[in-house]
């Protein structure tokens, strides 16, 4: 009924004749969201919507996050988080830095993103007109598939911590993230969740530790816990696993916090400029 292709990676397609400006019927929403639980990480080129519409298309996935960062959100919409190396005024317009290591969006959280819509305004481009600041995704239920059995069985059941603490300050660029607010803080506490995690919509197991946010595995000494991590971190970094998303202006792209993890290619400055926004679904404790 839409008209999928993949990507020809293991994760990754693009949703091709559909306008999301326009109203979309429930079977065609259904359709999109059956195509993200399958290919973890769906997108729409030369899409022009407004915030509004961007609020509304990701509410019919369900409730929106208001990120922790309230510094980079949009003026007058909570709901959109701005991810941009642009400055007005004297002022960043939005996280200068955000996701430049593996992650997935919230595992800090009791109940982390279900998923993020990332809508592309400005793409930067190097002197020949190539995009830049590309998006890579690894899928972590082909990860998780490609660990040997044992180590699968040694990680089943097993929890690791994940902490917002760890993660924002190595994002930093210097000076580019004021430090914590006690406010922030108290928002988010380290976490511990299963390290298997069950994908909520189909089952799929995933590897659920991240290089940005993950602190330790629980109950394990800490040279142990750190040379594990460092293990599941450089698998999760293999080739065959990822797919490499170069932005146009106009993409809006889906990605799954479960099944995926992103990071974000710093390969240009300004006065190449990067405008993207993001809404941020809610989620669900992982089991
Ligand atoms: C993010 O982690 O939300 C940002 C990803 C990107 O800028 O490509």
């Amino acid at each position: 009924m839409i008209d999928i292709k993949p990507s020809g990676a293991a994760l990754g397609a693009e949703i091709r004749g559909i306008d999301l400006s326009q109203p979309l019927d429930e079977a065609t929403f259904r359709a999109i969201e059956a195509a993200l639980h399958e290919h973890e990480v769906v997108f729409f080129r030369r899409q022009h919507i407004a915030p509004q519409q961007h609020i509304a298309f990701s509410q019919r996935f369900g409730e929106l996050e208001q990120h922790v960062r309230v510094d980079c959100c949009k003026p007058g919409f909570p709901e959109i988080f701005v991810v941009s190396n642009v400055i007005e005024n004297g002022k960043p317009i939005g996280t200068q830095d955000a996701g430049l290591f593996w992650h997935s969006d919230l595992s800090y959280m009791a109940k982390p993103s279900r998923g993020s819509l990332f809508y592309a305004h400005e793409v930067p481009r190097d002197t020949q007109g190539n995009p830049l600041g590309d998006t890579m995704f690894v899928s972590t239920t082909a990860a998780w598939r490609g660990l040997p059995e044992p180590l699968q069985r040694q990680l089943a059941g097993r929890r690791a911590v994940n902490s917002y603490t760890k993660g924002y300050y190595r994002d930093r660029k210097s000076g580019a993230r004021p430090s914590l607010t006690e406010k922030q803080k108290a928002r988010t506490p380290d976490v511990e969740h299963p390290i298997m995690r069950t994908h909520p919509y189909n089952g799929r197991p995933c590897l659920f530790v991240n290089e940005g946010y993950t602190a330790r595995i629980a109950g394990m000494g800490e040279e142990e816990s750190a040379a594990l991590l460092d293990q599941l971190f450089k698998h999760l970094a293999r080739p065959e696993f990822i797919y490499r998303h170069q932005w146009q202006e106009g993409d809006f792209l889906i990605w799954d916090n479960c099944a995926t993890q992103h990071c974000a290619i710093a390969d240009y400055e300004l006065p190449q400029r990067r405008r993207m926004e993001r809404t941020t679904l809610c989620g669900t404790a992982p089991f």
